[in-house]
Order: C-alpha cells, then structure tokens, then sequence
C-alpha cells in the first residue's frame, strides 16, 4: 500500500515516549526517546472538559500524576498544574501532561514521526477525534503520523472524517471480535495497521495480516526482549514497541 510505504515507519517505535527511562506520555519521555536515537514514538491522547487533546494514558490522573478523577472532569489550566514526574522520580518536578501541540511541535523540531493513540471519553468518541485532527492537520506536512485506537469508532471516526487519515486497530484478544471479523473490519474500513499484544502473536496471523497489506506492529505489557524482537521482526512483524530500546539500539546492527 503506497501510504505504508510512504510513512516509512521504523522497526522499533518509542512506547509512551520511553516509558522506563522517563515519565511516560511527558514532553521528557519523547525527549529521551529521540535523544537515544528513535525515530518515533507513540504516545496516549485524551481530551480535557474544554477539549484540550493532552496526553495521559489511564482514564485518570491517579496513576501517573499527583492529581485525581477523571481526565476529562479538568480544564486543561488544572492540569497542566499536576506533576507528572513524581510517580517515577519519587520526588517533585516540573514535568506537566502536555498538549498534543506541543508534542507534535517537538516531533517536528527532531523530524520524527508519531503514532497517536485515542484514548476516548466514553460517548465523546467523535467529537474528541475531531479536536485531535484540528491539531494534527496543522502538522501534516511536518510530521509523519498515524492514529490507532482499541476503540473501534474512534478508528471510524478518523476514517469517516477524512479519508486520507492512516488508522489502525489495536488488539488485546479475540473476545470482542474473532480475528476473521477483525480482517472484515480491517477491509471494511481501509485501516492501515494493526497493533496486537505480543500475547496473541503467531505466523499465522501475522501471515494473513501482511496479505492485506497491515502495518503489524506489537506491544507488550513489559520491555520487549532482543529474542522477542527478533522472532516477531523474523515473522514479518513491522514494527514492535519498546519502552527501553537502549539494549535493541545498541544491537541492531548486529541483527
Ligand atoms: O499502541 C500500543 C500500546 O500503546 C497499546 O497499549 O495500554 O500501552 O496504550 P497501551
Ligand atoms: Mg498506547
């Protein structure tokens, strides 16, 4: 497919910036990720009460800032004023959940690309995804991007809205839908990848999936292993995400 190809997405992707080396989802993490040499990251996007796309992976602030309740209960004012490096420095910072802006304003400095997840408020899939595209189209001509998303009408929503927006389902198992239902959804709605938990990972899914033609990539719930890599890029795997790529980076050469 000519927008796979033209993308030109890398082998290893930042996960929430790099999520053991720095406060995840933080303008810190995406520092760190493209100092060490990524090319790009993913990171999480929610929308504040004034519809602010900013980034936090939970659907609260407990987790990861030294705030509480849910995202989108704040204007983005309050919560650019929670510290969202003391879960992982054990001590107060600076370090705020920044805007998309100004995510996307620092991929542009470091010309790296980004894979935007959509992380919605329940019953405000379209109309987050439609405040999210208002900040990308300013960025699309600078900054290599897709969108993925477990969430199935978010996916729509950014296909129905334009077209021309990449966007890929994210899998953590067949539950939901059997993977022959995936394929049919993924045709249905020209996704352009497919992002699955190293859990349900086999050749022969990954097989079928690069017949339609998917960007596959992987996620984990913990660092992805050098072995792991390199069975999962053995397999035709595109790209999997890593939380500390130091070890992979240092490696690669040799792989
Ligand atoms: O997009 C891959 C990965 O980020 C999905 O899982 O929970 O880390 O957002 P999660
Ligand atoms: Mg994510």
């Amino acid at each position: 497919m000519k927008q796979k190809k033209y993308l030109n997405v890398p082998k290893i992707i930042g996960h929430r910036g790099v999520k053991d080396l720095a406060p995840e989802n933080t303008l810190d993490s995406i520092i760190e990720a493209f100092r060490i040499g990524l090319k790009w990251i993913e990171i999480d996007v929610k929308i504040s009460k004034d519809n602010i796309p900013f980034l936090l992976h939970d659907d609260d602030f407990d987790r990861t800032t030294n705030g509480t309740g849910i995202a989108s209960s704040y204007n983005y004012s309050q919560i650019k004023k929670l510290d969202a490096g003391k879960f992982f420095y054990k001590k107060d910072t600076k370090i705020y959940p920044p805007t998309l802006k100004e995510v996307l304003s620092l991929c542009k400095k470091n010309k790296g690309g980004i894979n935007i997840e959509l992380k919605p408020n329940l019953g405000l899939e379209k109309i987050n995804v439609e405040e999210i595209l208002k900040i990308t189209n300013l960025f699309k001509e600078y900054v290599p991007l897709y969108f993925s998303s477990f969430d199935l009408d978010s996916c729509i929503a950014v296909k129905e809205i334009s077209s021309s927006n990449s966007c890929g389902i994210l899998i953590h198992n067949f539950n939901h839908y059997s993977f022959e239902e995936i394929l049919k959804i993924i045709e249905k709605f020209k996704f352009f990848s497919c992002g699955l938990n190293i859990k349900i990972i086999n050749t022969e899914l990954v097989k079928r999936l690069k017949n339609m033609n998917q960007l596959i990539t992987v996620f984990s719930e913990k660092n992805i292993t050098n072995e792991q890599a390199l069975y999962l890029w053995n397999i035709g795997v595109d790209s999997i995400f890593s939380d500390d790529p130091r070890d992979i980076l240092y490696n690669f050469n040799s792989f």
